[in-house]
């Protein structure tokens, strides 16, 4: 069993029978988060799409409090291990696959740009395809639309996209996106945090269903969908 559930803003769970992976943490001053980094203390893999600030900024309490392994991009997680004290890191970089415990993860290209807080190197900005048991999970992370998302993540069982605008995808590249893609189903991120990425996740739904044969599915804060 696989559990995917929205913590607000790009923030993720996903769990497996024996693991918790939290994607890209930013609960404390995430306006539309009400898990706080207490609640992850038996966290077991931190995913790290970029260093941006609502991305990363619970992540470095979460691998203090817990005994999670941080993944991400050789730089990040570097800085984790400088920085904060990470001692479980895979650094890794675009292209790149590797096979962990709850399955494999491959880390793909975003385009997006890409700092630290405090100015140290960070690489480049990139999303992840995970496979787990026998689903694929595309998580494009903060992203333009680009081309080449048809071939990393062609035909997964679930896409998940920003849709926000402004720093990433609006409702319409999505779209063009999930053609490219042709996911079974796609949930949208990244919206509605804020006043400058408001948008319709329900208008969203709707160009999905009449434009695409993927399911969309808007997920509220804190709710989930299983995966077989
Ligand atoms: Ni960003
Ligand atoms: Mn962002």
């Amino acid at each position: 069993m696989t559990k995917i559930t929205w913590l607000g803003h790009a923030s993720w769970l996903i769990e497996t029978d024996n693991h918790k992976i939290l994607l890209d943490p930013f609960l404390t001053d995430n306006p539309s988060a009400t898990k706080q980094v207490d609640d992850f203390q038996d966290c077991t893999h931190l995913l790290i799409s970029h260093g941006h600030f609502d991305h990363i900024a619970d992540a470095p309490a979460i691998v203090s409090q817990s005994d999670a392994t941080v993944i991400g991009i050789f730089e990040i997680t570097q800085w984790f291990s400088e920085k904060h004290g990470a001692t479980k890191t895979v650094g890794m970089n675009i292209g790149g696959e590797v096979h962990l415990p709850f399955g494999s993860v491959k880390m793909t290209p975003a385009l997006h740009s890409n700092s630290l807080p405090d100015g140290s190197p960070s690489g480049l900005a990139a999303g992840f395809l995970l496979t787990i048991q026998d689903q694929r999970i595309y998580f494009a992370c903060d992203t333009a639309f680009f081309g080449d998302m048809a071939y990393y993540a062609s035909s997964v069982d679930v896409a998940v996209l920003p849709i926000g605008d402004l720093f990433t995808m609006g409702i319409q590249d999505s779209v063009d996106a999930i053609k490219f893609i042709k996911p079974k189903k796609v949930l949208p991120t990244h919206y509605n945090t804020w006043p400058p990425i408001e948008v319709d996740p329900d208008l969203w739904a709707q160009r999905v269903r009449e434009d695409t044969a993927a399911e969309p599915v808007v997920l509220s804060v804190n709710e989930s969908i299983q995966l077989s």
